[in-house]
């Protein structure tokens, strides 16, 4: 069972935020989020792992901005499959912290070399030829930190210049239910449509929002994916975005207590998130 909190409110607070107060998380809220991620069981089997750490207050590993003392990486193997849990799991452990009144950004353009100077984890895979941001193009050896998160305070003043002229903080443009799903959204009842109202709010590397819902005829099936081929000129690791959508999805399921068999699997090169209700 998922903790009772008000994971709604907290998708849609939530924001990337890249401005920190130089302070620590307080411990409780630290101690909570930890053991929240220790405890909690997903319904799908996975490998994925929480590494929290320290980093210096340098723009070294974030590059466009300083990190705040506290941050986590999200650690796992890079086939497809695995990358889409981890945007799947991290999602929760970010809901949560938010929940918390942790600010965060899903990162993944991240330097590796500071990484790995502050959190060493690529043991024999730690080679000359690293990549420069992030943990690389492709399939590689072993496992990574498929992306990172700052863990901290928002410093307001701060803000981004495009953030300020929105008037709020974000970059909250998001795409409607009807340009995402194929089909109409007549037929879909009101607890489908609240799931995927959830879903379409998920953040994604550039905000490119790449994620397709298929709704089968008798409604008992959903499935979420990326069109096939897609690719993105920034953000090399799509089907993660892939996977943060699907926990929002299935967020929004639990919310209206349906219960979802979740499965996900590696079709025609892009991972396929598939709900049975
Ligand atoms: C998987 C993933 C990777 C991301 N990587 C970066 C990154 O390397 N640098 C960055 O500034 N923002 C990164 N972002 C943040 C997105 O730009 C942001 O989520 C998106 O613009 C939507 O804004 P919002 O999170 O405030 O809703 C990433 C987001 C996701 C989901």
């Amino acid at each position: 069972m998922l903790e009772k909190i008000d994971w709604e409110s907290a998708i849609n607070v939530r924001r990337s935020v890249r401005s920190f107060e130089m302070r620590e998380v307080d411990k409780d809220s630290m101690d909570k989020l930890k053991i929240f991620m220790a405890d909690m069981e997903a319904s799908f089997t996975h490998n994925i792992k929480i590494r929290f750490f320290k980093a210096n207050s340098d723009k070294k590993l974030y590059s466009t901005f300083n990190s705040p003392p506290d941050d986590m990486a999200f650690i796992s193997n890079t086939d497809i499959v695995s990358i889409s849990k981890v945007g799947f799991i991290g999602e929760l452990a970010i809901l949560y912290a938010t929940n918390l009144g942790i600010s965060t950004c899903w990162y993944g353009h991240y330097s590796l070399e500071e990484l790995e100077k502050i959190m060493p984890h690529l043991g024999e895979n730690n080679t000359s030829d690293n990549p420069k941001w992030g943990y690389g193009k492709g399939v590689v050896e072993g496992e990574r930190a498929i992306c990172i998160s700052p863990l901290g305070y928002w410093k307001k003043d701060g803000l981004r210049l495009a953030d300020r002229v929105t008037g709020s903080f974000m970059s909250y443009k998001r795409k409607e239910i009807s340009e995402l799903l194929q089909g109409s959204t007549e037929s879909l009842t009101p607890e489908l449509l609240y799931a995927l109202d959830l879903s379409r709010k998920a953040p994604s590397g550039a905000n490119s929002q790449h994620w397709r819902f298929k709704v089968s005829s008798d409604l008992k099936t959903i499935s979420i994916s990326m069109p096939v081929g897609y690719k993105h000129i920034k953000w090399e690791h799509p089907d993660v975005d892939i996977g943060i959508c699907a926990c929002h999805f299935w967020l929004g399921l639990l919310l209206k207590g349906i219960q979802s068999k979740v499965s996900v699997s590696e079709e025609e090169g892009r991972a396929v998130w598939q709900f049975e209700i």
